[in-house]
């Protein structure tokens, strides 16, 4: 199939995008590269350089490449800063969104997958969190992948668009030593901690240690990046039966507390922590019920140990301690 993947040069979008070409799928890459790398777009796609807020380079690059399906990937996606800068991200994720899903109805794509996020159960009635769980955004971020799902139900309602919304947990770990996780500003727990491992931190702060969870802090579903790559292939080809909306985690909770341990175990660095303040907005347990993507689809993550996703992503921080390299040196 072809695909245009939009943010294909990013962190998830990136791995998708050689998982695809891996699979024999054509891709063209439509990316601002404002956060993502050139150099993590996979040598056989073609990279468009290009602003989702410009409609008319959408619409260039959808009539030149003809794609029959779309993966959205590029976004601002960080929770606290959208807490401070809610239209930075309500306004440019919906507006962005928006044009890209007129140009592909204008351009008779009927095929879209949508990058969403754990985000939208904010603080969440259930530990288990599947598809019926209260859905009520912690963030404007959230609530920019909410709108854009219903969006995607009226696309699919009025014009036939075939749509799967994957709302990621916790994404991590990286595809290849060559293909990871670089952020500017590094905010997830993972990088940060093996930063501190490469000598570039002094310590990470665990933000709170009283929450009502067996050791204290906050538990989260750590799904690793190939198994999120599998997902879209896998959304992707069942399309034709209809559109969908799955949650991505690996089904199991890991602790800040076990995660900093998991990463001095592999990296045998001491990884000094001290104990903060809760970070505002936080729900203490977010794990995903993944079960109807299992059933529906097939899907089960190759991943689920947290040793294995930590040696994945120090083997990247290892061979790419300044990430891609197209950065100023992180600040320490
Ligand atoms: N944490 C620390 N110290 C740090 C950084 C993080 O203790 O320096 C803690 C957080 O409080 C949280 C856990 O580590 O409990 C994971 O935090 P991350 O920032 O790595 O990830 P989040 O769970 O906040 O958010 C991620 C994505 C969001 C997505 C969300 C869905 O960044 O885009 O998962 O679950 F919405």
């Amino acid at each position: 199939m072809k695909v245009l993947v939009t943010g294909g040069a990013g962190y998830i979008g990136s791995a998708v995008v050689h998982q695809l070409v891996a699979g024999g799928d054509e891709v063209v890459v439509f990316d601002n590269l404002t956060q993502g790398h050139r150099a993590a777009v996979h040598p056989d796609a073609v990279l468009i350089e290009g602003d989702l807020s410009e409609r008319g380079a959408i619409d260039a690059a959808l009539s030149e490449h003809r794609p029959e399906g779309i993966l959205h990937f590029a976004s601002h996606t960080l929770v606290g800063e959208s807490m401070e800068f809610p239209f930075r991200h309500l306004g440019n994720n919906v507006r962005c969104g928006l044009n890209l899903l007129e140009s592909a109805v204008d351009h008779g794509v009927r095929r879209f997958i949508l990058s969403s996020t754990a985000n939208l159960f904010g603080q969440p009635d259930r530990d288990l969190i599947d598809e019926e769980t209260t859905i009520s955004p912690g963030s404007p971020y959230g609530e920019s992948k909410f709108i854009l799902e219903r969006i995607l139900h009226w696309m699919d309602d009025r014009f036939g668009m075939r749509y799967a919304a994957l709302r990621y947990f916790n994404a991590c770990g990286a595809l290849s030593p060559d293909l990871g996780e670089d952020h500017d500003p590094e905010t997830h727990l993972i990088p940060l901690v093996l930063q501190v491992a490469l000598g570039q931190r002094e310590h990470v702060t665990i933000f709170g240690d009283d929450y009502d969870t067996p050791d204290g802090t906050c538990i989260r579903d750590y799904v690793h990046v190939a198994d999120l790559a599998d997902a879209h292939i896998r959304a992707l080809h069942a399309l034709d039966g209809g559109s969908r909306t799955y949650n991505l985690g690996s089904g199991t909770g890991f602790s800040v507390r076990e995660v900093i341990e998991t990463c001095r175990a592999v990296t045998g660095h001491a990884i000094p922590a001290t104990v903060g303040p809760r970070r505002p907005g936080d729900p203490a347990v977010l794990v995903a019920s993944s079960e109807r993507i299992r059933g529906e689809l097939g899907w089960s993550p190759r991943y689920d140990d947290l040793r294995t996703i930590v040696e994945s992503a120090w083997a990247w921080h290892q061979s790419h301690p300044r990430g891609y390299g197209d950065r100023a040196p992180h600040a320490s």
